[in-house]
């Protein structure tokens, strides 16, 4: 079961601003309803301020929510104060998302960038040259089960920070299906890494350092917290940075085990270790 924030719940209740603009000065759409989850944003905007905006949206609540305080997020703002928003700041308005849902934040993202792209005054035709320029270089479909672009995956990573390809699959959906495009999408973190001299962060700790603090992490919080609800955690063995573990109680069996270990267990490991600690079952 996911955990949602209070205002995840509220958003997804009570959705503001539902429905369509007639005579929208700016419409952007993401998504598609062949992927499950598509959304369509309307504004108005009048002196270079969005004095409203509505949508409507095809998805789960998660995807409700996001387009939801979007909407509250915009209205009342310039274009170029409109512009500065990402997906992370819709997650982190709505007190996060769970990264499996992170996706739905994008999507809001993606539907605004569109919208503003289609607003005449958005930007003067150079930007718009070279903006189309740029965009022409990352324009290839990389998963085609969802239709993601090269150019969503980059903006994704270089937002979020993203460094796996399971990140990515949360935050675009791209890989989650056939997985035929995970070599590709690898191959797109390493250029980004690369390219943009964003070393991945390496974790300061000597390998028995490293092993200590898993070893210490495991048992002082991840496995009190498992054994509240009558689970618990076993250490098997370490390999650089992926740790095996194995589930036990009412853990084991689980059918939210993979979720308790990526959503929980790896998470706080990244957190309090190391950013690419991966974690598996054995
Ligand atoms: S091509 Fe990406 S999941 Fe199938």
């Amino acid at each position: 079961m996911w955990d949602y924030s209070d205002k995840v719940i509220d958003h997804y209740r009570n959705p503001r601003n539902v429905g369509k603009i007639d005579n929208a000065d700016a419409i952007g759409e993401a998504g598609s309803l062949a992927c499950g989850d598509s959304l369509k944003i309307y504004l108005k905007i009048k002196d270079g301020i969005v004095t409203d905006a509505k949508f409507q949206t095809f998805g789960c609540g998660s995807a409700v929510a996001s387009s939801s305080i979007l909407t509250e997020m915009i209205i009342g703002k310039t274009i170029d104060e409109v512009k500065k928003i990402t997906n992370k700041d819709i997650a982190d308005q709505l007190g996060g998302l769970p990264p499996e849902k992170m996706h739905c934040s994008v999507m809001g993202y993606e539907a605004l960038e569109d919208a503003l792209k289609n607003y005449d005054d958005y930007t003067d035709l150079d930007d718009i040259r070279n903006e189309e320029e740029a965009n022409k270089q990352r324009e290839k479909i990389v998963c085609t089960c969802f239709g993601i672009t090269e150019n969503v995956i980059w903006d994704a990573i270089k937002i979020n920070g993203l460094k796996t390809v399971e990140e990515i699959t949360n935050y675009t959906k791209a890989g989650g299906a056939c997985g035929k495009c995970k070599g590709l999408i690898q191959d797109i973190i390493d250029t980004y890494y690369k390219k943009e001299g964003h070393e991945k962060e390496e974790s300061t700790l000597s390998p028995a350092q490293k092993i200590l603090k898993i070893n210490n992490v495991i048992e002082n919080q991840i496995s009190p917290e498992l054994r509240k609800d009558g689970g618990d955690i076993t250490l098997v063995d370490i390999d650089g940075n992926k740790v095996m573990v194995k589930l036990r109680g009412k853990c084991s069996g689980c059918k939210n085990s993979h979720l308790t270990l990526k959503s929980f267990v790896e998470s706080t490991l990244r957190e309090t270790v190391d950013k690419n600690i991966e974690v598996v079952e054995v």
